[in-house]
């Protein structure tokens, strides 16, 4: 049977345990409940802690996508994971596989940062046009805050820790409606957690770098610019590739950077505050995590319903940034 088309069928989270709330953090930078409120809307944030692994959350996240889809872990044919921080350079997807019992699926990490998940449902929707693979699981996950400065306030007080999943599945209708994405390598520095080296000699004459990773730097005024300016033109051009204009939409799904950044992109397409998404009060910035946890929350709590048409988009490191408009469910 071939049916060519897709649907996101189900959706799952997870997040640590352990909460950080604005307050505890002047404990440890010189800042206020009041500025990162005011300058970026998050009150809390979840942390994992040294026994959780990125990988544990990503099961638990994908566990409740598969359940709430219909399916098993035996009926999935890949695996993505979307995330900047695996447990294991080599990549965390196959772990997640091991531990989902999926035996049957290919497994393999994507990295495109904050932009991660749009990234990845683009590439999963591309096998299932194609025919390759019928039932995928995309995860997004990340634990950043492994690699914060926790001495620097401007990056420390931004950034939280989870995992979110969903389920596609091979469809009669496509409920992929449109996407557009983009990168600008040149722009690379802006926001970076970067490869750091220690030289060393391993015989005369033969040097090699010793690595590990700096943590994460941020030009917070450019990324700013950046997402204000970019964000609302590849929503317009999804929607374009959707043949919809910005008021058959549902739901706006962004990222989950920062709430400015968020009414600054739904003034500009002018999108009601009400068609909005925003948890990250609770959350921070949770990177390849955002979209799917609040899509998760959202439809946990019966905000998005089976037809929905939600407009997505992802930003950040790379640079990269991505949209897609897709209706909800079969
Ligand atoms: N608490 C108190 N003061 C602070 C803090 C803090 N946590 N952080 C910075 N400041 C100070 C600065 O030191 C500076 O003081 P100074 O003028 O004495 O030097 C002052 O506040 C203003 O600093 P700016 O960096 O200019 O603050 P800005 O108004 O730009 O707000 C912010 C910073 C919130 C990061 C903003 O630039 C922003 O929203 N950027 C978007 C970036 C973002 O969301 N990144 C998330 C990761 S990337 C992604 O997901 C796409």
């Amino acid at each position: 049977m071939q049916n060519l088309g897709i649907a996101i069928t189900g959706s799952g989270s997870a997040v640590p345990a352990t909460s950080l709330h604005n307050q505890q953090l002047t404990q440890l930078v010189e800042t206020s409940d009041e500025w990162i409120t005011t300058r970026t809307g998050i009150r809390q944030r979840r942390l994992a802690d040294p026994t959780d692994s990125l990988s544990g959350l990503a099961t638990a996240a994908g566990l409740k996508a598969i359940a709430s889809a219909g399916i098993t872990p035996a009926d999935l044919d890949l695996i993505l994971l979307a995330t900047s921080t695996p447990d294991d350079l080599f990549g965390s997807a196959c772990k997640i596989q091991a531990q989902l019992g999926a035996t049957k699926a290919v497994a393999f990490d994507l990295t495109a940062a904050c932009s991660g998940f749009v990234f990845g449902l683009v590439t999963a929707a591309q096998y299932i046009r194609t025919g390759v693979y019928r039932h995928i699981l995309l995860i997004g996950a990340d634990i950043l805050s492994r690699w914060v400065d926790w001495q620097d306030r401007r990056t420390c007080v931004l950034f939280g820790d989870g995992a979110g999943a969903v389920v596609l599945q091979a469809n009669d209708s496509d409920r992929l409606l449109g996407f557009a994405l983009k990168s600008d390598g040149t722009q690379n520095h802006y926001l970076n957690l970067a490869y750091q080296d220690t030289p060393q000699e391993i015989i005369p004459g033969v040097n090699v770098a010793q690595g590990t990773y700096q943590p994460i730097t941020m030009n917070g005024k450019e990324v700013y610019r950046f997402a204000a300016q970019k964000v609302p033109e590849i929503i317009d051009k999804a929607l374009f590739a959707a043949n919809l204009t910005v008021d058959q939409i549902d739901w706006l799904l962004l990222h989950q950077a920062n709430q400015r950044i968020l009414d600054a992109v739904a003034q500009r397409l002018s999108v009601p505050e009400h068609k909005v998404i925003s948890n990250l009060a609770n959350y921070g910035n949770t990177s390849a995590a955002s979209i799917p946890l609040a899509l998760d929350e959202a439809v946990r709590q019966g905000k998005i319903k089976p037809n929905d048409i939600v407009a997505t988009s992802g930003f950040g490191a790379g640079l990269t940034w991505g949209a897609a408009i897709f209706q909800w469910g079969r």
